[in-house]
């Protein structure tokens, strides 16, 4: 079988180079190759892996050819974490169920509900800010990704509960992105459960109280009827959790608790580091640019003092600035990988039963067929030119693609609109910064900071 021309390194070396340095190795290989090259970067008897980046073949990797491929190569490290009815870990018809399911409750009418809410936590979480302050942005937005993961998709109000999992949750989240504690789920043979100091016991007994947190909220959840005093019946809710309880699949079936347990893990794994570094990256960007930076403070200044959330994400400058942020650097470097199940026909090669097909977003971005100056941050481009889902796709395609983009999208112009809107921040850090790796996202490095140099009298700080 003839394959793509790529990488002569033995596999090993490969695999070593794109896990340390990915994106170095991709710019090498898309340098020297083009927009398709093979590499064998999954360990030393890896398969061919062939990564695309020209429209149209992911265009047929997205649409015509999206049921000649499994899934599955990468999301079985999440499985302890989210467990076996996670939507990730689905094939098939039964992924095609719970994608039904899950969907409604995260489509883009259903958020604007929440949109109140979302500016309202971020103004409580940036209300300390003080004039001067040195401001971690990712660790910041971490915290309001995680209270926007908890009150919208959870529907948990602030209390005891609310509290105990949002340290829980943050913990853990925490841990799985350190190096050490996180190869414990690449390895299966170390998940030996040796007492609570060991690292699997450990995990074990963070996941279990947890675990009863959610299922405690779930069965509360259910009990509520219109009838009990001082719950709100499910029906009138507009949390994620509450519109899950509520839907059912074409034989009229609803999810058990432990489905439901599940996709809350998915969306709090899948949605919360990423939304926090795509904000993360928009302010750098915003604020290595002055010019956009002022621009857009004109657009929000221009929406008066207490803005409606909906219009807000409808401003079309502050929809290119997150488009152009999650292009420059998307969070995550390539879509899931598709490993081929028969033989199929691409761009003239042949891909036998085995070999993996990889969309890389990054390389796509960076095409210069596609971007006039890739590399550089130009918002405008999405105000003078629109891009098909098969040149911009920070969030995948096809059958797979991200179920949380609407809420990301929505979210991160509500925080940037909010905190802009109260504050003029500004960098210290002068130099271009790589994006450092961060469990499964890539985010500007921890010294990249930004300090408060003026608070927005103007505005109201709830
Ligand atoms: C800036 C933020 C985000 C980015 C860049 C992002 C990116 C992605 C990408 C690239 C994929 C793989 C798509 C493919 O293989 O074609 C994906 C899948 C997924 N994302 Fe996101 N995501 C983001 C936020 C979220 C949020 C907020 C949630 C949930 C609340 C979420 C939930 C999911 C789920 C459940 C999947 C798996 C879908 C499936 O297997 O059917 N993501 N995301």
């Amino acid at each position: 079988m003839t394959l793509p021309a790529g990488s002569h390194l033995p596999p090993l070396l490969q695999t070593l180079a794109i896990v340390a340095q990915p994106l170095k190795f991709l710019d090498a290989c898309a340098a020297q190759h083009g927009d398709t090259f093979t590499l064998r970067v999954l360990g030393i008897n890896s398969p061919p892996v062939v990564f695309f980046s020209n429209p149209q073949s992911i265009q047929s990797i997205f649409t015509t050819l999206s049921d000649s491929f499994e899934f599955g190569q990468v999301t079985h490290i999440f499985r302890p974490l989210v467990g076996n009815q996670s939507l990730i870990m689905q094939a098939g018809a039964q992924h095609q169920r719970q994608r039904q399911l899950l969907m409604p409750a995260l489509h883009r009418e259903q958020l604007y509900s929440q949109g109140n809410l979302i500016c309202q936590l971020t103004r409580s979480r940036i209300e300390q800010w003080q004039t001067g302050a040195s401001i971690f942005i990712r660790q910041e937005m971490a915290e309001i990704s995680l209270q926007v993961i908890l009150q919208v998709v959870f529907g948990l109000v602030p209390g005891e509960r609310y509290e105990r999992l949002r340290v829980l949750l943050s913990q853990l989240l925490e841990a799985i992105t350190s190096p050490l504690y996180s190869t414990q789920f690449f390895f299966p043979v170390l998940q030996q459960n040796l007492g609570k100091q060991s690292p699997w016991g450990d995990f074990l007994h963070r996941q279990k109280e947890i675990d009863s947190l959610i299922f405690a909220e779930i069965a509360e959840r259910r009990l509520a009827s219109p009838s009990s005093e001082g719950s709100q019946d499910l029906s009138q809710r507009t949390d994620i959790l509450s519109v899950l309880m509520m839907a059912r699949d074409e034989q009229g079936e609803a999810m058990g608790d432990q489905e439901l347990r599940d996709q809350l893990m998915t969306l709090l794994l899948l949605g919360h580091e990423t939304t926090a570094s795509g904000l993360t990256w928009a302010f750098y960007w915003i604020h290595r640019h002055p010019e956009c930076l002022a621009r857009l403070a004109r657009e929000l200044e221009a929406m008066g003092d207490t803005p409606d959330p909906v219009a807000l994400s409808q401003l079309p400058y502050l929809n290119a600035v997150c488009k152009e942020a999650l292009r420059v650097y998307p969070i995550a470097l390539i879509a899931q990988p598709r490993k081929v199940k028969h033989a199929i026909a691409l761009e003239g090669y042949e891909y036998e039963p085995g070999s993996v097909l990889v969309p890389c977003i990054y390389l796509a971005h960076r095409r210069a067929k596609t971007y006039k100056n890739p590399d550089q941050f130009q918002p405008e481009r999405f105000l003078e030119q629109k891009f098909s889902p098969y040149e911009f796709f920070p969030f995948g395609g096809g059958n797979r693609s991200c179920i949380g983009m609407a809420l990301s999208l929505f979210e991160m112009k509500l925080v940037l609109a909010t905190v802009l809107s109260c504050y003029e921040l500004q960098t210290n850090y002068d130099r271009p910064v790589r994006p450092s790796r961060r469990g499964i996202t890539f985010v500007p490095p921890d010294q990249f900071r930004l300090s408060v140099s003026r608070k927005k009298s103007s505005r109201v700080l709830v």
